[in-house]
């Protein structure tokens, strides 16, 4: 990739400390914390490096990356068609104007609403495809009346990724058993009009071993899609990882376009992918504010208004997201524990983590979580969830405004 085509889709990875502070205390003293804050030109960037890795693969966006309408915009002007999980992904991605013709339905252990829902968006635009990974879903799609793009989702017995807790592809609740594909593709296209065999092997693929294994399960996709025939695509779902630590590289994303090619060998079918996390990761963070300092034997504590219920990542994976002190970026390093008001052990972002010594009302900066992020966010510990805002073209508005007590009360019934 020449230089200047590189200038144009953005640097590879956008590490935390590329933010500019200046703007982060703005938008904090604006907007409050804790908030999380997403870029949408960094969005549109990693939208085209990826696609300019695989020029001629259908693309779609994974949604329960970040579902939020503004991204889901951003990744579809970019020609980007939508994957929805869940029929509340695939309404919020026609409330974005998607084209039903261009989502498609991925459900796992699929529950009624939901292919009620899909089936009746499908009798109006037909265009609509449903991938589904159990053979009583096929009935149940028939039973409703379905007969149009159909995808199979296969379990391709092989898994990897960030943490054992998303590798999917060696987990039999996701998929057809590998070697049972061929005869329920073949039975299916009685019934259904079979566009597609998909699956997803796991989830942030970045280590040498974790492509090593993603290279095995390509080649054993690109087999089964060859002995099934007559596809229109093999859509190998997403993964695609990106640098959590500042001292992680970013994948080289033509090299490992260039493997997964080779890998899936000659096909009749397009290849097709579902990034999530590699369009949105980088373009977030969460700006939490410090309340508490307390000096302990062990360590420092710096209590921050952020906790889990707002990004679990950490406390449900052991993830690392990196840290900064926006506010004092050159006072003297120090070992901090930094965690947030939920009464739970697991509330913390960081261990150990050396950080120029905060003080109270610094801002602190919590790198890399457009990805899971606030989709993930709960309302657990009766915590509200952050507000979101969005910055595009040198600009910054509300994405989504800070949930509220009174949205929480919103639901008990008298
Ligand atoms: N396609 C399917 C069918 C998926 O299940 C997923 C993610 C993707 C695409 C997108 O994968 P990505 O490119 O974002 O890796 N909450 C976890 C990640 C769970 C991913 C589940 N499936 C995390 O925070 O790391």
């Amino acid at each position: 990739m020449s230089a200047a085509r590189g200038e144009e889709w953005g640097p590879a990875t956008r590490r935390l400390a590329d933010w500019d502070g200046a703007a982060l205390e703005s938008l904090a003293d604006t907007f409050d914390t804790p908030l999380y804050v997403m870029d949408l030109d960094r969005v549109r960037d990693n939208a085209r490096r990826f696609r300019a890795a695989f020029p001629d693969a259908r693309l779609l966006y994974a949604a329960k990356a970040h579902a939020g309408r503004a991204v889901l915009e951003t990744v579809t002007n970019e020609g980007y068609l939508v994957e929805g999980a869940a029929r509340g992904e695939v309404r919020r991605a026609i409330e974005a104007g998607v084209e039903p013709a261009n989502i498609q339905y991925t459900g796992v252990n699929p529950p009624d609403p939901d292919l009620d829902d899909v089936v009746d968006v499908w009798r109006e635009h037909p265009g609509l495809t449903v991938t589904v990974g159990a053979e009583m879903s096929l009935d149940r799609l028939a039973e409703r009346g379905f007969d149009g793009r159909l995808c199979l989702r296969v379990n391709p017995g092989v898994g990897m990724g960030h943490h054992e807790k998303v590798a999917t592809g060696s987990h039999p609740k996701f998929g057809l058993p590998y070697d049972e594909v061929p005869a329920v593709a073949e039975a299916a296209r009685d019934r259904f009009e079979l566009v597609g065999l998909h699956a997803h092997a796991g989830s942030g693929i970045l280590a040498p071993d974790d492509l090593d294994a993603h290279e095995r399960y390509v080649a054993r996709m690109g087999d089964l899609a060859r002995a099934v025939g007559d596809l229109e695509f093999l859509d190998l779902g997403g993964g695609f990882g990106v640098p959590y630590r500042e001292d992680e590289a970013p994948l080289d994303l033509r090299a490992t376009a260039e493997r997964v090619r080779a890998a899936a060998g000659e096909l009749d079918a397009q290849l097709a992918f579902e990034p999530g996390r590699y369009l949105v990761a980088d373009a977030g963070l969460l700006l939490a504010r410090v309340n508490t300092i307390k000096p302990t034997p062990e360590t420092t504590i710096v209590g921050v208004d952020a906790s889990m219920t707002a990004l679990i990542r950490p406390a449900l994976y052991g993830a690392y997201h990196p840290l900064r002190n926006v506010t004092r970026p050159d006072a003297e390093p120090i070992a901090t524990t930094v965690g947030g008001p939920v009464c739970e052990s697991s509330d913390v972002f960081a261990a150990d983590r050396e950080l120029p010594e905060p003080a109270y009302g610094d801002l602190l900066a919590i790198g890399v979580t457009g990805a899971y992020g606030y989709e993930m966010a709960s309302t657990f510990h009766s915590q509200p969830r952050p507000a979101e805002v969005l910055l595009e073209a040198g600009e910054a508005r509300l994405g989504r405004r800070r949930e509220t007590i009174a949205d929480l009360l919103r639901l008990e019934q008298d």
